[in-house]
């Protein structure tokens, strides 16, 4: 087996893990019913996944979605390669489609700062007047808060550690990994 080309930031036998397969799948299929029940007497729900971290979470999330759906993405970035939020957000893509009259459920991998999301449902409701507006989240980082979100749907509440794998990165890294772990210093 070879791995990815040696890196400073790469310690795949240095992960505590923290969240395993299983549980992250479990949690996923509560979450769904929620927005299943939330979202009943939709006759259409548009999806907006923010990338990168989002796109494991979201292709699992929505294997379960009942709502006939449609799946959208934007991409911003924030943390650049540290382990801190960088406190810039940086829209990449914002491309989306009218969202006028729509139901809209926003999933993101993780609520750190809460920098990103409060830019991100700023400029949403400053543009499209949807008919309604809901965050999903895979992992909370309460602690963390400087911006107020309000978040609707939450997979695990997570203390401020910095975690890898299931969509999150460390410099690029380790977004494959079927669970989430803890990089051990
Ligand atoms: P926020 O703007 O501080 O809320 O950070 C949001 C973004 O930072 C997330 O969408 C992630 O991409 C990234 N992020 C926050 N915490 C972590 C972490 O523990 N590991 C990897 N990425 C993280
Ligand atoms: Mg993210």
């Amino acid at each position: 087996m070879t791995l990815p080309s040696p890196s400073t930031h790469y310690k795949p036998d240095q992960l505590d893990i923290h969240l395993s397969e299983e549980d992250i799948q479990t949690r996923i299929r509560e979450m769904a019913d929620e927005i299943n029940k939330a979202f009943a007497n939709s006759e259409k729900l548009i999806i907006i996944a923010v990338l990168k971290g989002s796109f494991m979470f979201v292709a699992d999330l929505i294997r379960h979605i009942k709502v006939p759906s449609q799946i959208e993405f934007v991409r911003l970035a924030s943390y650049g390669d540290g382990q801190t939020s960088s406190g810039n957000v940086k829209p990449v893509d914002l491309s989306l489609p009218s969202l006028s009259g729509e139901d809209v459920l926003i999933v993101e991998d993780i609520i750190d700062t809460g920098l990103t999301l409060h830019f991100f449902m700023d400029y949403l409701t400053s543009l499209h007047h949807t008919r309604s507006l809901k965050l999903a989240v895979l992992l909370d980082k309460k602690e963390a808060r400087q911006k107020e979100v309000q978040v609707d749907f939450a997979g695990f509440t997570v203390g401020n550690q910095f975690l890898v794998g299931y969509g999150l990165d460390f410099a690029g890294y380790y977004r494959n990994l079927p669970f989430i772990g803890v990089v051990k210093n």
